[in-house]
């Protein structure tokens, strides 16, 4: 397992292109499953998950190749209808091979994804949607056991606008006989992408984007060729990058128009920040004017962007609140924080940060995709040497990141342990 060796303070300086969005991509890569043919996807990161669901669907008998970013997956036939423990339990999104396994075979056999570091991550939803188009679950030694004739269309409410559960029946609703209503879905960016291409395979979707998605089943989807939407969430971290180096940073290739609720925080942190439709420059202030912040579901707060703001409140001038509203558990990333000297309390889903003037190096543990980067900000910052181990978490959401640290200024090097 790698680690990084990281000497701070720095200060970030220069433009970074932002990568494809790895929530983006994932669902993408699953939709292929529907189509029976040769998909190909552009804009694609190579990332550690990337990997991952070519292995998922290479053991579906669905053969990937990755250059430069151009996927291209060839699903004309399945010869294994069974996503594997020891895959899924490294990556939860597996579990969108289920709808459309379900849809075009009527048969799904998925590995329970189990918990991940900050908690249970229950997949109720995703079954009660397959359920509700026609098909039968049954639990099985950990796995899901999926049957079904051909799946019929249905209305769905979801209890909670999960986004792995819309995209899930999205994909089994595309082949459903009938019209699928889907209410309480999730309104993220990456399911308007995902809606984006099923519409380029024939499928109509009204809806996406907001709470309630209808979509028309077809007999078939055909082969699509789609390009991955920008990552809000690599960008939001090297934003978080520049405002906690007191840096300047351009992003490139970025969606400032999906990112309006971290902008907002990012500017009342005391940052200045110039968007165009493609890119937004950073610039850090002298001294970070603490805020509160509270996740929430798209288009408040993301949750995959607390961990990074809470390591800019650290060295902020004052205390802020943080308020964990999807999953009340995450926060493996405050021990941690704690290392390089942060003060910070927790009392169940609500963090207090008091803001020091300073942090100190220290060997820290990654724990989750965006705990990692957190605690790669926090050193940044930090005076003197940060060790972080297992940064194979970093590689799962962060494409090359410590050569675009490293162009932006950052002291980091890769060793192996
Ligand atoms: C997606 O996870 C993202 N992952 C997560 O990003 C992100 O944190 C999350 O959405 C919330 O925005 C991908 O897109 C691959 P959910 P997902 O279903 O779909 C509850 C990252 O770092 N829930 O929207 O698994 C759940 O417990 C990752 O890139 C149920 O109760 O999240 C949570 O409280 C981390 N039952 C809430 O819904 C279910 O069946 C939102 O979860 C499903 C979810």
């Amino acid at each position: 397992m790698d680690s990084f060796i990281i000497r701070g303070p720095s200060r970030l300086e220069g433009s970074v292109r932002i990568s494809g969005a790895k929530n983006a991509m994932l669902p993408l890569m699953a939709a292929t499953i529907l189509t029976g043919g040769r998909c190909i996807l552009d804009n694609v990161p190579d990332l550690r998950d990337t990997r991952t669901m070519m292995k998922v669907l290479e053991t579906l008998g669905i053969p990937s190749g990755l250059e430069d970013g151009v996927l291209s997956i060839d699903a004309t036939s399945v010869t294994s209808f069974e996503a594997p423990y020891d895959l899924v339990r490294t990556m939860r999104a597996s579990i969108y091979v289920l709808g459309p396994l379900l849809a075009r075979f009527g048969k799904a056999r998925v590995s329970m994804p189990g918990g991940c570091a900050w908690g249970p991550r229950p997949i109720d939803l995703h079954l009660k949607g397959m359920m509700a188009l026609g098909a039968k679950i049954r639990i099985d030694h950990g796995y899901i056991d999926a049957q079904t004739g051909r799946l019929r269309g249905g209305c769905v409410i979801l209890a909670v606008p999960s986004v792995g559960a819309t995209v899930n029946i999205m994909l089994a609703a595309s082949l459903a006989d009938g019209e699928t209503v889907l209410e309480n879905a999730a309104r993220e960016p990456e399911i308007s992408a995902l809606a984006g291409a099923l519409r380029c395979a024939g499928i109509e979707i009204e809806g996406d984007g907001t709470s309630t998605i209808h979509i028309q089943g077809r007999e078939s989807v055909e082969p699509f060729r789609h390009s991955v939407i920008p990552d809000r969430i690599e960008a939001g971290t090297y934003a978080a990058a520049a405002l906690i180096t007191g840096g300047d940073v351009t992003l490139e290739n970025c969606r400032p128009g999906q990112m309006h609720s971290v902008i907002d925080k990012l500017e009342a942190c005391g940052a200045e920040v110039t968007v165009t439709d493609d890119t937004m420059r950073v610039v850090g202030p002298k001294k970070i004017s603490p805020v509160d912040i509270e996740t929430g579901y798209y288009p408040s707060f993301p949750t995959d962007m607390q961990a990074q703001m809470m390591a800019v409140m650290c060295i902020a001038g004052g205390s802020s609140t943080i308020v964990e509203h999807v999953y009340p558990d995450r926060f493996t990333h405050v021990p941690e924080l704690r290392r390089f000297g942060a003060k910070i309390t927790l009392d169940g889903h609500v963090a207090v940060v008091s803001g020091v003037k300073k942090l100190e190096g220290a060997p820290v543990m990654a724990t989750d995709i965006r705990a990692s980067s957190a605690l790669l900000l926090a050193a940044m910052v930090a005076e003197g040497e940060t060790k972080v181990l297992r940064i194979y978490h970093i590689e799962r959401g962060y494409e090359d990141i410590e050569n675009k640290l490293r162009a932006l200024g950052a002291d980091i090097t890769r060793v192996a342990d």
